[in-house]
């Protein structure tokens, strides 16, 4: 059969210049590469695929009722060979690589969907080599369903919009054990962390010359950049001390210097630092105990089947760990009960995914948003008293692990 071009293939499916980060390995797929006879675009694979990792059977049918798409469409079957070659047979598409692919048009239907189903015997064969059970590796697929029922609430259509990040599970760069995600990442805030040799305690101070608002927040924050109000933090080593800015365990940054003696503390992470992203996919509601449970459990995972990556320790950045949800939600919610488990810190640049993540829209009109449950109520009343949302952060260590004690907010009296 005639070579198909990366030219031909990009016109007929009507691609932008994004997708020309194709073109430069498009050969190696093309060999190959035989129109009609994709094994992941039989109906039998993709049933069996889909109970396989447990996807409801609605999406199931969906993804199924999409393959005449590719029938006599064979542009379209030599780009998602291309996309499967590179990834799951010769694994020269990585995370970035897949990020930088284009996402419009084949964000709707499911052309990415199909591409992920065609990667579950590498996952499984990657994970199998490391030792991880099967069960945890179909549990940690469960991104590629949430994502395409997210593209339905927010677009009304389906279709798949995050590759980038269903791409993670696929390519085992994340893990779901029980109800929480945890990924390999490097710390990203400009701030360090110590620990007290003695007592264990520990403390957070931000870089040098950083600018904070009057709130404790990074100027910039939210997209706010004020000008009044503001200071700069200090972190200074001398005569033997450490000073710097404390910022609260609940997150904020404040203008109080504190000395500690450096021969005491131990810098036990900082930016860059290796750690664990935690992660609160949209199963459910997060109870309090499965919570916990994840943490032991990754605790005891990532040192056994991932002893060199040795990491420092967890972070999250999140809309749900703002703590102005404690003015408006109950001591019991699971959201607070959560957030107060960890030394939360303020974000640089911080993002408001709140209302993306709650209302499935980027803009929130208080007129017309709905009040179905406290959480959106208490958003909604937040905006209209004139209040901003920004998504917080927290860290987190191994060592301080004993779910249910609020360690941090006990150690400095909150
Ligand atoms: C994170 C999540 C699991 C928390 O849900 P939860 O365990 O029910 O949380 P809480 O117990 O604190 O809920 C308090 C109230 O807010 C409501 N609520 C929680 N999350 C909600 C959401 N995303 N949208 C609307 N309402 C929500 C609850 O139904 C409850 O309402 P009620 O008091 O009227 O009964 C849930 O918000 C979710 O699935 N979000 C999507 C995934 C996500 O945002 N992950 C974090 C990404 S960084």
């Amino acid at each position: 059969m005639s070579k198909f071009t990366f030219e031909e293939v990009k016109k007929a499916l009507k691609l932008d210049e994004k997708s020309e980060i194709w073109e430069k390995d498009w050969e190696l797929s093309e060999e190959s590469f035989k129109f009609g006879e994709l094994y992941f675009l039989e109906e039998n694979y993709v049933g069996k695929s889909c109970d396989e990792i447990k996807m409801k059977p609605e999406i199931k049918k969906l993804i199924l009722d999409y393959l005449p798409v590719f029938k006599s469409n064979i542009a379209l079957q030599r780009l998602i060979w291309h996309c499967h070659y590179i990834t799951f047979v010769i694994a020269k598409a990585k995370k970035p690589d897949i990020a930088a692919w284009p996402t419009e048009p084949l964000d709707e239907g499911m052309f990415f969907p199909l591409f992920f189903l065609s990667g579950i015997d590498f996952i499984k064969k990657h994970n199998a080599k490391l030792g991880i059970s099967e069960e945890i590796t179909i549990d940690s697929l469960v991104d590629l369903e949430l994502w395409i029922i997210v593209y339905k609430e927010v677009t009304g259509k389906w279709g798949l919009r995050q590759k980038h990040w269903v791409a993670n599970a696929f390519l085992g760069h994340i893990y779901k054990l029980g109800r929480l995600q945890f990924k390999f990442d490097p710390f990203f805030i400009d701030l360090n962390v110590y620990r007290n040799k003695k007592d264990r305690r520990i403390i957070v101070f931000p870089y040098d010359g950083i600018e904070f608002r009057k709130d404790g927040q990074f100027n910039g924050a939210d997209k706010i950049r004020e000008t009044e109000g503001i200071w700069k933090s200090k972190l200074e080593i001398k005569d033997g001390f450490i000073y710097g800015n404390f910022i609260s365990p609940t997150g904020i940054a404040t203008p109080e210097i504190k000395k500690i003696m450096q021969s005491e503390w131990d810098l036990i992470l900082k930016r860059d630092s290796r750690c664990l992203s935690v992660h609160i996919p949209a199963t459910g509601p997060m109870d309090f105990a499965q919570c916990g449970e994840s943490f032991r459990r990754a605790i005891e995972f990532f040192p056994k089947y991932f002893p060199e990556y040795n990491y420092e320790g967890f972070f999250c950045d999140s809309w749900l760990l703002d703590p102005q949800l404690e003015q408006y939600l109950p001591a019991e919610s699971n959201v607070i009960k959560f957030m107060k488990e960890f030394y939360n810190v303020p974000v640089p640049d911080a993002e408001n995914t709140v209302f993306f993540r709650v209302f499935g829209k980027e803009q929130l009109d208080v007129k017309t948003a709905p009040r179905d449950t406290s959480l959106r109520r208490s958003i909604i009343k937040h905006v209209e008293n004139g209040g901003r949302w920004r998504d917080t952060a927290f860290v987190y260590f191994a060592e301080d692990f004993n779910w249910g004690s609020q360690f941090y907010r006990k150690m400095w009296g909150m």
